[in-house]
Order: C-alpha cells, then structure tokens, then sequence
C-alpha cells in the first residue's frame, strides 16, 4: 500500500490495489462499486481491465475464469450495488438497477443503459437521468465517470442505517462525492495515482462546500447498531 489520505474524520482513501487492502479493512455497511470491466471476464479494458483476483502461493493466479475479489467484496458488507452487473459472475437478485441514459445517448456509440446488481431484495428500478442534457459531465475527469446523482441513487436504494460505504475500484471518487453528499462515512481504494488524486481533490473540495445549513447526520451505522 502506497499511500494513506484522512480527509477527514468520515472520509479515509486508500491509494493501492484493493486485492491487497481490502483483507485488512474490516466490515462495512455497504459496498457501492463500479468495478473495472475485465476483471471477472475473459476480455479486459483498460489499463488495470485485464485482472484476475485468485491469490494462490504463487501470486495472483491469471488461470480463473473469474475473480474471486466478487467473493471479497461481497464478504465486506451486507449491502451491495456492483455496476456492470452483466459482466460478472453474482448470486441471482430480484433487484437490479438500471440507469437509463436517456434522449441524449440515443443513436451515439455508447450503451443506452447500465445495469447495477442490488443485494437487498425488492423489486427492480430505474433511474432515468441524461447526464449531458443534464450537464452532470461538465468536469469529466474519467473515462468511466458516473454522474454523482446516479451514486447517490444506488445508495438510497440500500435504504436505511448505511452510515459506512466502501469503493474499491473508486476512480475519479464519484461514489466518495455522493457519500459527502448523503452524511455517509466513506473509505475509498484506487489503484492509479492519477485517479486517487483526482478523487481526493473532488472529495475535499466536496467536504469544504457550503452545506446551507443542511447538516446530515449520518444514521448509526449497522455495525455500530449491532454492537460489532
Ligand atoms: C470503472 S472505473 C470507476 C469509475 C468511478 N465510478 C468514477 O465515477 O470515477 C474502475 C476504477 O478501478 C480502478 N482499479 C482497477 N483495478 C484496481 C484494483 N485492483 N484496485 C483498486 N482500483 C482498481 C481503475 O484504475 C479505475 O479507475
């Protein structure tokens, strides 16, 4: 692990390969993720796309077909949304989310939709939001930045009593943003320095802006309810 940023008392961000940090991090309330696409499927994109999690004595075994990081993370809480459910190997839900894109990437080169993986059982959602139209990418910092609302979404749709969320593949710190924006607490991990610092920077800036007086006090997290 290279590097540990406190932003403050509710925001801790790992700077590393999540494969070696997440087993010394202890549980959380929820796993809100978007995980890079290759890593549990034979074809990768990206830089750190092409992944395969199976430790063995040897290192990290590429011989899998799957990664078992899905098992880690899952293990890490009893809550969880994984966006690009359709790429990996999950537990079959009745709930899953989709962000529908909207009128603005009809007939363009991108998905229309995404699909989330929910672990809390209801029925399936959809969130409708045009992140142009909508200008939610007018600081577009990664390739595969989601727009802040569609973060804080899948949060909600963990319901109550998530006080703690954790990101292991967090990017441009998206989830990070949407996590000052609720009152939850958030610990973040991101493998490329680029990307960690760019979250940092969007994370802070996000803790230091005017709250108008809206102060949120996160709920008690579930593990702190249970005494854990
Ligand atoms: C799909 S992107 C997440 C984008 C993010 N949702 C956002 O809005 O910016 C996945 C991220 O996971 C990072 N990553 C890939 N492998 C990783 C690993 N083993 N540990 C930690 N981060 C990793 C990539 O560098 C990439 O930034």
């Amino acid at each position: 692990m290279s590097r540990i940023e406190q932003l403050s008392d509710s925001v801790t961000l790992y700077l590393g390969d999540c494969r070696e940090i997440l087993p010394t991090l202890g549980k959380v309330d929820a796993v809100v993720t978007d995980p890079p696409y290759g890593i549990g499927a034979s074809s990768g994109v990206g830089k750190y796309g092409r992944q395969k999690f199976q430790k063995t004595d040897k290192g990290w075994d590429a011989s899998t077909p799957d990664g078992s990081v899905i098992d880690a993370i899952l293990a890490k809480a009893p809550a969880c949304v994984m966006w690009g459910m359709n790429y990996f190997r999950l537990p079959p839900t009745r709930r899953y989310l989709v962000w529908d894109k909207g009128a603005g990437f009809k007939n363009r080169d991108f998905a229309e939709c995404e699909l989330a993986w929910c672990s809390i059982d209801g029925n399936a959602r959809v969130l409708t939001r045009d992140p142009l139209a909508r200008g939610d990418y007018a600081q577009k910092l990664h390739p595969t930045q989601k727009p802040v609302p569609v973060m804080e979404w899948s949060i909600q749709q963990l319901g109550g009593g998530i006080a703690m969320v954790l990101d292991p593949f967090m990017g441009s710190g998206t989830t990070g943003v949407a996590c000052v924006r609720l009152g939850r607490r958030f610990i973040g991990i991101e493998i490329d320095p680029g990307y960690f610092d760019i979250a940092c920077r969007r994370i802070s800036d996000e803790l230091n802006a005017p709250r108008l007086g809206l102060d949120i006090v996160p709920p008690p997290s579930q593990q702190e309810a249970l005494g854990l």
